[in-house]
C-alpha cells in the first residue's frame, strides 16, 4: 500500500496525470532512446513506437496500477503485471534498467506538467512508480529462475532445421539447438521471443507463439504484415521482423530464440475447452491442440476459427487433422469468402456467428486474434451468459485491452 500521504496526493492528481499521459509517454520515450538508443535498436519494438502503441499501452498500465493502489474497489492488476512481467522476461529486462526508465519518465512528468509537479507531488508518484517496478521485478525474477536464465543470457542460438510455406503469407520455422541438446519445456499457449539483425544493424525482437513443442524441436508461424493505407490515407509500412524472415531465413540459418514466456497457458482442468480464433490467432490454439492431443485428453474441445478464406488459412491442413485426433473435438470454420464451396453445419460463410455454437456452460474459453474480433466475440460469449472469468485472451502486440 501507499503511504497515507502519498495516497492522497496520488488521488488528487490522477485526473491530471492521467490527462497528460497520453503527452508524458512519447516524451518519456523520446529522453529514453536520445540517452539509450541502444534500447531503441536492439530491444524496444520500434514499429510499435512508429505506431504509438507501446507508448499508450505504458501510460495506461501506469494510470490503472495507480487507481488501483489508491482504489481498493478497482479491480486487482495481477493479470496486467503478469501480462508485462512476462514480456518483459522474454526480452532480458533487467532489474538496473528500472533505474532508467524512472530517471527519464520523471524528466518527461516535471517537463509536461511543470510547477504542477511540487516535491510532494514527484514523492507520491515516486512510490507509485517503485511499487509497480517492484511488483514487476519480483515477477520477472521468479520467471528467469524458473526458466534457468539470467537476464543477459535469455537469448541463444537456434537453427532452423526447416522452412514450410503454410498459406501465401505465413511460414513455418522449425527450430532446434545447433548440438541437438533438448529444448526447455513449454507450456500449451506459451510464446517465444524471436531476435534478428536487420540489414540497418539493429537487433529487432518479436514474438512467435509455438504451433509445437517437446523434446528437441520447436515450430512457430510467422504471418508477413503487409504495407498498406490507413482509413485517413496515411501508408504503413510493412512490418519488419516479420518480412525479414519470410524473406532472408532459410534451412540452415540461426535466429536469436528465449525461452518459452506467456501466462495464456491452457488450464489443465477436465473442464470443456472451447478455442476461438481469427487469421494467425490461430497459433496459441494449434499449440493446444498438439498438447491435447498428445496427452489423449478426454475433454470436450470446441474448436471456432475465422480466416479470409480458405487459400489463405494458416495451419488449415493441421488444425483439422489434430481436431480428428482427439476424440469427439468439433470445428467448424467461417470464411470470408467461402469460393464455390457449399456451407456445411461446420463451415460457413461470413464471421464467426456464436448464434451456432452451442458453449458447455462449465467450458474454459480462449480467444486468440485481432482485438476488434476478440472484443466482438468477448461481447457475444458474455451475451450468451458465459462467465467473464472463465475467457481468456492473447493479444499480438502491445495489449490495450487489459488496460483500456
Ligand atoms: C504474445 C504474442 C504472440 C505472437 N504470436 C505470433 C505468431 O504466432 N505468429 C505471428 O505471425 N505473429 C505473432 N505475433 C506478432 C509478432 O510478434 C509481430 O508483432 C508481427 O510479426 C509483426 O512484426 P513486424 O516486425 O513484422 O511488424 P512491426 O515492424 O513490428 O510493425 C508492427 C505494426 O506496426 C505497423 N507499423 C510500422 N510502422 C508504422 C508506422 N510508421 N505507422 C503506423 N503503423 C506502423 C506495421 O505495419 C505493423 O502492423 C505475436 C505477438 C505477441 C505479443
Ligand atoms: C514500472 C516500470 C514499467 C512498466 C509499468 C512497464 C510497462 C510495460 C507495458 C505495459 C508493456 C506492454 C506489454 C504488452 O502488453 O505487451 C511493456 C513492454 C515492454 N517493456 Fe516495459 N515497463 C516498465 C519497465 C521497463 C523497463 C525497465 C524496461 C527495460 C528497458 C522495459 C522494456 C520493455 C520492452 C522492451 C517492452 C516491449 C515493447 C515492444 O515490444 O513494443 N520496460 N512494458
Amino acid at each position: 500500500m501507499l503511504s497515507p500521504t502519498s495516497t492522497d496526493v496520488v488521488r488528487a492528481t490522477l485526473p491530471v496525470v492521467g490527462a497528460a499521459i497520453g503527452e508524458i509517454t512519447p516524451l518519456f520515450y523520446a529522453k529514453l532512446f536520445a540517452a539509450h538508443p541502444e534500447l531503441l535498436r536492439d530491444t524496444f519494438n520500434r514499429g510499435n513506437q512508429q505506431a504509438g502503441d507501446q507508448p499508450k499501452a505504458l501510460a495506461s498500465s501506469v494510470a490503472r496500477y495507480a487507481t488501483m493502489l489508491v482504489d481498493p474497489a478497482t479491480p486487482d492488476p495481477a493479470e496486467l503485471l503478469s501480462r508485462i512481467a512476462h514480456k518483459h522476461a522474454s526480452l532480458g529486462v533487467r532489474e538496473d534498467q528500472y533505474e532508467v526508465v524512472h530517471t527519464h519518465l520523471f524528466a518527461a512528468i516535471v517537463e509536461v506538467l511543470g510547477d504542477a509537479v511540487t516535491p510532494e507531488v514527484a514523492a507520491a508518484w515516486d512510490e507509485v512508480y517503485w511499487h509497480m517496478a517492484r511488483d514487476l521485478i519480483a515477477i520477472e525474477r521468479g520467471l528467469y529462475a524458473a526458466a534457468g536464465v539470467d537476464p543477459e543470457h535469455v537469448f541463444r542460438d537456434l537453427v532452423v532445421t526447416a522452412r514450410v510455406q503454410e498459406s501465401p503469407d505465413t511460414v513455418s520455422f522449425v527450430l532446434a539447438d545447433p548440438d541437438g541438446a533438448p529444448l526447455p519445456a513449454a507450456q500449451p499457449g506459451q510464446y517465444v521471443s524471436v531476435g534478428v539483425r536487420l540489414p540497418d544493424g539493429a537487433r529487432q525482437i518479436r514474438q512467435y507463439s509455438l504451433v509445437r513443442f517437446g523434446g528437441d524441436e520447436w515450430a512457430i508461424t510467422v504471418k508477413a504484415v503487409p504495407a498498406r493505407t490507413a482509413e485517413d490515407g496515411t501508408a504503413i509500412p510493412e512490418g519488419e521482423v516479420s518480412n525479414f524472415l519470410h524473406r532472408n531465413v532459410f534451412e540452415g540459418d540461426t535466429l536469436q530464440v528465449s525461452p518459452p514466456f506467456g501466462d495464456l497457458i491452457l488450464d489443465d482442468s477436465e473442464a470443456p475447452v472451447v478455442l476461438i480464433s481469427a487469421g494467425i490467432g490461430t497459433t496459441p490454439m494449434i499449440g493446444m491442440l498438439h498438447h491435447l492431443s498428445n496427452a489423449g485428453s478426454r475433454r470436450p474441445v470446441t474448436v471456432l476459427h475465422a480466416d479470409r478464406s480458405p487459400s489463405r488459412h494458416a495451419l488449415r491442413r493441421d488444425l483439422k487433422e489434430l481436431v480428428a485426433t482427439i476424440d469427439g473435438a468439433t470445428l467448424v470454420r467461417w470464411y470470408e469468402d467461402l469460393g464455390t464451396r457449399a456451407p456445411r453445419a461446420d463451415l460457413a460463410a461470413g464471421l464467426v456467428d456464436l448464434d451456432a455454437v452451442a458453449v458447455p456452460a462449465d467450458a474454459q474459453i480462449y480467444l486468440c486474434g485481432p482485438q476488434p474480433f476478440m472484443e466482438s466475440v468477448h461481447a457475444g460469449l458474455v451475451a450468451k451468459g458465459v462467465d467473464g472469468d472463465a475467457i481468456r485472451y492473447e493479444v499480438f502486440g502491445p495489449d490495450k485491452w487489459l488496460v483500456g
